[in-house]
């Protein structure tokens, strides 16, 4: 099976981290960077957290800084959620390696620009800061990219406000960009990310797979799961690893295609990702909607990568 290269964009806070375990040692991904942007927290602890997971699991693929914060908004954090560290829960023993010198854009467009055209996808799982950069620096990425994946976005109910939804909501100017870019964009939303919630029995059940990867898995996710019951009532959606599984066995999830403006100006509706499975009004469809994903498949993916390690 030839595998798929693919740069993982996370503003790691605790589903990116589980995001980033599963594609560490997937047999479906070549992971050819890891790039890093502010969001769940500031760049720094967003960088410290990225780089201690790779460090704790020994996934050796290189580390980019990127945006400190949002291409035009400012950056407004998530520590109601993600903790004061971003990664509040596990405690990491060994001092983290260092990140690469550069910058995740240029890393971004430099490595889909050294490669042959359509054959690295982008797997976003936070504000699309870092890609709309790249594509600043460099617009050939718009038909050299493969595929974006974007953990982003939702075609009803946001949960930042009614209306956005939180890596729209941080840079909507960035997902804009992106939307009208030709870019081939895959929008995993919340539609099908709150439809894999980690319940108790769930968590408990992963938490008791043997190795480094559910240790850090349950020690982050009990938090992660604390705060989500506190905050919103709710367990914790698997959004970010999604997009990972997503990759790795796209059947798994039912695609629509649609036209997605995000609104910039609404004092109310800021951040949403406007989609239009009908393409009103004559306009060409700009991204496939993920609409359905196999729950019980996805959480088959989620143990295996795990036990991975
Ligand atoms: O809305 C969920 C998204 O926002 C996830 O990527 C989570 O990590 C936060 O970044
Ligand atoms: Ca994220």
């Amino acid at each position: 099976m030839s595998r798929r290269a693919v740069i993982l964009d996370v503003d790691t806070g605790h589903d990116d981290a589980v995001a980033i375990m599963m594609a560490g040692r997937d047999p479906a991904i070549e992971l050819v960077g890891i790039t890093v942007t502010a969001g769940n927290q500031t760049l720094p602890k967003t960088l410290r957290n990225t780089l201690n997971v790779c460090t704790a699991l020994s996934i050796d693929t290189p580390v980019y800084a990127g945006m400190h914060g949002p291409v035009l908004a400012e950056l407004e954090t998530a520590p109601l959620i993600h903790g004061e560290s971003g990664l509040d829960g596990p405690v990491f023993a060994s001092v983290p390696r260092r990140a690469e010198l550069g910058y995740a854009p240029v890393f971004i467009a430099e490595t889909v620009m050294s490669r042959p055209a359509r054959t690295v996808t982008l797997v976003a799982t936070g504000p699309l800061s870092n890609i709309a950069m790249a594509l600043r620096l460099e617009p050939a990425l718009a038909s050299r990219v493969g595929e974006l994946v974007w953990m982003g976005g939702s075609a009803g109910r946001g949960n930042v406000t009614p209306s956005a939804e939180f890596n729209a909501y941080t840079d909507p100017e960035a997902a804009s960009i992106i939307f009208s870019s030709g870019i081939p964009v895959v929008m995993i939303g919340l539609d099908v990310t709150t439809s894999v919630t980690l319940t108790g029995e769930r968590l408990s059940a992963l938490s008791r797979i043997p190795g480094p990867a559910s240790e850090i898995f349950a020690a982050s996710m009990e938090r992660y799961r604390a705060a989500c019951l506190r905050v919103i009532g709710e367990s914790p959606a698997m959004h970010d690893p999604c997009c990972v599984a997503y990759v790795s066995a796209p059947g798994i999830f039912a695609l629509a295609r649609a036209r997605v403006d995000v609104e910039l100006q609404g004092r109310h509706t800021r951040g949403r990702t406007v989609v239009d499975f009908a393409a009103a009004g004559g306009r060409g469809h700009n991204a496939a909607v993920a609409v359905k994903v196999d729950a019980e498949r996805f959480w088959a993916m989620l143990e295996a990568g795990l036990r991975r390690y």
